[in-house]
């Protein structure tokens, strides 16, 4: 029998090979919910539009609901030769109510149903993305606090650089994770338009109300361009952006816990929690989620690839082609949503080691910085020479194995002789951190600051949420 959704034309079965390339029920079967909301609302337009009968909304709505509950409880039988959802949902309509199931598919088409289907699918994705990057934030935050003085090495070219303090260190990805949230609220403004009456391509005849659908969906209005409605694929595209970056900074947190636990830097211990075992090795202490946090990232970006590779070449309107984007954004999705809850319970119950933190921090003149400053502020000198006389003072020291802060005054002087003892106060890592005080700085008390900003920020929009 040939297909009974558009067979009128077709005398032939499809060749197996057709329908194994054509079907995407194995997908777009998690878009059941959305699928039925969406002909939920156009039954009842149609209705209020006196395009079908009450009577014939009313069986096809109460239908519609039957196939969500068994859908939901797992005794829907998708069939593959029904190729996706909407069929899928259409044919079973049509076993639970008869002919008028037929009605429902009027002024519309798969093109605006699966369209709409699928904005409304990212939007969820966008709100929940929302809600696991507060709860990153949230961990971030209350670490930052109890840290905020917690004295460890900052690094350029993973080289010791200046001492900064863990709480800043990790306030930084907290930042990140606004912007991050500020690009998923973005995308989510532009995504939230309707292209449900698109229909195929061109619109219809039928005096359809397509302000009053995009409400019902809880979306900002109908899409002006029934062309652009059916076709585009740019909210996708623009989630999977904003997630490849959001995975970018997840991977860098994670890149930085791989490093900081290993036991060549012991600077921070893993729990228990999130750690796994050596089958050979009795010692080992695996950051395995903190590694695959970091392969994850590549689904992200790769699904972001994927699908601009689909999207570059297609003529307008609706091509098949854009059946594939799906997969795999929802692979990606998934992917950056266990990535983010990794990370949020890694930080949790990570344990800094303070002491070799503190000693890590010390190591490689990471104050030399602070002497060059004192000699510019107390000295008056211009920092360039600071700089040189300093980075004699360094090698003075660094011949003799010495940190700065044990080098002989007499050594120092005998380089520049009109250094003072009080040089001696602003060689410590403590001393270094405490003065940069600068707006954005490492200073302990503006880390402290910053994390109670952000504390209340929070709160204040869990309220509001
Ligand atoms: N399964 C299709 C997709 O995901 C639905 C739209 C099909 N439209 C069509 N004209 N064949 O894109």
């Amino acid at each position: 029998m040939s297909n009974k959704m558009w067979g009128g034309r077709f005398s032939e079965r499809p060749d197996e090979i057709m329908e194994e390339i054509n079907v995407s029920i194995d997908v777009d079967r998690h878009l059941f919910a959305q699928d039925i909301a969406a002909s939920k609302a156009h039954a009842a337009m149609l209705a209020s539009q006196g395009i079908i009968t009450a009577s014939d909304a009313k069986n096809i709505g109460k239908g519609l609901d039957t196939i969500l509950s068994e859908i939901g409880k797992g005794g829907f039988t998708f069939k593959r030769a029904l190729e996706d959802i909407h069929m899928n949902v259409e044919s079973r309509l049509s076993e639970l109510i008869g002919p008028a199931a037929g009605r429902l598919h009027t002024a519309r088409s798969r093109n605006d149903q699966v369209a709409t289907d699928f904005r409304l699918y990212v939007r969820d994705v966008l709100d929940e993305t929302d809600a696991a990057l507060a709860a990153f934030q949230a961990a971030l935050v209350n670490r930052a606090l109890e840290h905020a003085a917690t004295v460890m090495p900052g690094f350029t070219h993973l080289q010791t650089a200046q001492p900064v303090t863990f709480g800043h260190h990790l306030l930084a990805y907290v930042e990140m994770a606004a912007r991050d949230r500020g690009r998923f609220q973005d995308a989510r403004k532009r995504l939230n338009e309707s292209p449900l009456g698109a229909a195929a391509l061109a619109g219809t005849s039928f005096p359809i109300d397509r302000h009053a659908t995009a409400k019902e969906l809880g979306f900002d209005r109908p899409m002006a361009n029934s062309l652009d409605a059916v076709s585009d694929r740019d909210f996708v595209l623009e989630t999977l952006s904003a997630a490849s970056i959001c995975a970018v900074h997840m991977s860098r947190l994670a890149e930085e816990i791989v490093i900081w636990t290993s036991p060549l830097v012991g600077m921070i211990r893993l729990s228990d929690k999130f750690t796994t075992g050596s089958s050979i090795m009795p010692q080992k202490r695996n950051p395995d989620a903190a590694e695959l946090v970091r392969a994850k990232t590549g689904r992200v970006i790769g699904a972001l690839n994927g699908l601009l590779i689909v999207m570059k070449g297609l003529p307008l309107a609706y091509q098949k082609d854009m059946q594939e984007d799906k997969q795999g954004a929802m692979e990606g999705f998934a992917a950056l949503s266990l990535a983010i809850r990794a990370m949020t319970g890694m930080v949790r119950d990570l344990e800094p080691d303070e002491a070799k933190m503190k000693a890590a921090a010390g190591e490689g003149y990471s104050t030399a910085t602070d002497l060059a400053d004192w000699l510019v502020r107390t000295l008056k000198m211009p920092f360039r020479d600071a700089h040189h006389v300093t980075g004699r003072i360094v090698a003075k020291a660094a011949e003799g194995g010495l940190a700065l802060h044990e080098l002989p005054l007499k050594e120092m002087q005998a380089i520049e002789p009109k250094i003072t003892k009080d040089v001696l106060g602003v060689l410590s890592v403590e001393s270094s951190v405490k003065s940069r005080t600068s707006f954005g700085g490492t200073a302990p008390k503006n880390v402290a600051a910053q994390a109670k900003a952000w504390v209340k920020r929070l709160e204040k929009e869990r309220k509001l949420g």
